[in-house]
């Protein structure tokens, strides 16, 4: 190629000849490429072989002599083994008189306030805890904002990561996405090292998550960037707890919604959907709306936070006016989205590290609605919570259960 030819001038005003510029170009575009043919390719045919010469997991053991689950083996999630044991029925009545508003509140800060405890923590400990009720094999894990920016056990490291140490690479499919470029490398980096040598086991893709299947904006970068419109709209052009984290500045990114995703990848169900998407988290789930509908997905995990709506954004940053219920919150809020989930037959709980509190329908109290007034509740504006959301149904029915019986 002619790049070669073309000898660059070490000259510090960078006035390249014009064949050096293409040879530029046409190193990114192979960089490019090469990563698309990496990423596309990569599971199906590496993660099987590499995971038949792995020693296994430290978390849960495989069985190996079991054959490798495929897509179109994956079992009806109403009709796994532990499903016939459960009466739904039942989950419903406990649930509803098991509310703890109360304890929710006293324990606010200590328990279940994401900046004060280790992020994810109640994630982790609900994961331990319940790891015997998932099904043994053909997982589905979707891992929406996974962004890497921290190894090993920290907070802030890729929870695609932590799902497949706990369950295993051979019988289960593990995805995780991330939209912005220099993150996505970080992440991949962050897989190489905390998952070798089975790294393939997780499926990782440049892309973020919203309702419909396009081309859109991002505000923002690094671990605050976001698809939410009103971040940008704010006049806020920096995180005003972030300062060096910029709204203005955005960048266009391939968004996919759930049920379009999953259905071109031959998905039929999806066991855990985890969603960390800065405030874009409801809309992420509407995009999974026809899936929820048909129970084809398990549990849905996602944050409350202070960009989760303008009204909360505004009580955090924008003076500080703390909003109500009994006035008006926009939407998405808790509320908002319990309603929308129990409709579906989803229960909800605020995770916590020590237990998950119930959320949804009489046991929700409008004192649970945090962000709306975070210096109140939180003596910050910085609102940041994790959720969970269980289908009363097979095995959730079975993990709403034992939630509500836990002491
Ligand atoms: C592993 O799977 C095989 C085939 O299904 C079964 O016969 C065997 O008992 C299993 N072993 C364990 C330890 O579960
Ligand atoms: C899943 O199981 C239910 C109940 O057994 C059945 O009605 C439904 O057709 C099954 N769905 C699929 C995709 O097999
Ligand atoms: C997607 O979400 C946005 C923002 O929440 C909303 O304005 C839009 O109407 C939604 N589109 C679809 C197709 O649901």
């Amino acid at each position: 190629m002619q790049c070669h030819a073309v000898p660059c001038s070490g000259r510090l005003s960078f006035q390249w000849p014009a064949g050096c510029k293409r040879c530029a170009v046409l190193l990114a575009l192979n960089i490019v490429a090469l990563n698309i043919v990496v990423i596309v390719f990569q599971r199906p045919f590496l993660c099987q072989q590499l995971s038949a010469k792995s020693p296994g997991w430290t978390g849960r053991t495989i069985n190996r002599t079991n054959p490798v689950s495929r897509v179109s083996q994956l079992e009806n999630v109403s009709d796994t083994v532990t499903v016939r044991s459960v009466n739904p029925v039942d989950s419903e009545k406990r649930y509803f008189q098991s509310c703890l508003p109360q304890y929710f509140l006293d324990h606010l800060t200590k328990e279940f306030y994401n900046l004060a405890v280790r992020r994810r923590d109640g994630l982790d400990v609900f994961l331990e805890t319940y790891i015997s009720l998932w099904p043994t094999d053909g997982l589905v894990m979707f891992d929406i904002g996974a962004g890497c920016y921290a190894s090993g056990s920290d907070s802030d490291s890729t929870l695609a990561i932590k799902f497949a140490k706990h369950f295993g690479c051979a019988k289960n499919r593990f995805f995780a996405f991330e939209p912005q470029p220099d993150v996505f490398m970080k992440t991949m980096q962050c897989l190489n090292k905390e998952l070798f040598p089975d790294r393939f086991c997780v499926a990782l893709e440049n892309a973020a998550f919203s309702n419909v299947t396009s081309r859109l904006q991002l505000a923002g970068k690094a671990n605050v960037a976001s698809l939410t419109g009103h971040l940008a709209e704010s006049g806020h052009k920096k995180h005003p707890a972030k300062a060096d984290r910029d709204y203005a500045k955005s960048m266009e990114v391939m968004a996919w919604d759930v049920a379009t995703y999953a259905r071109l990848h031959n998905l039929a169900k999806i066991d855990l959907l985890k969603i960390d998407t800065e405030g874009h988290d409801f809309t992420v789930v509407q995009g999974a709306l026809s899936m929820l509908r048909a129970k084809e997905i398990m549990v849905v995990v996602m944050e409350v936070s202070d960009k989760m709506n303008p009204d909360f954004w505004g009580a955090s940053y924008q003076g500080g006016k703390p909003v109500f219920h009994s006035k008006h919150i926009a939407e998405p809020n808790v509320k908002s989205v319990w309603q929308f989930m129990l409709n579906l037959n989803y229960f909800g709980f605020w995770l916590g590290t020590k237990r998950l509190v119930p959320l949804s329908g009489a046991c929700w109290d409008d004192r649970m609605e945090i962000c709306g007034d975070p210096h109140g509740y939180l003596n910050s504006g910085i609102c940041w919570f994790d959720i969970i959301f269980i289908l009363n149904q097979g095995y959730g029915a079975k993990m709403i259960n034992e939630i509500l019986n836990s002491k």
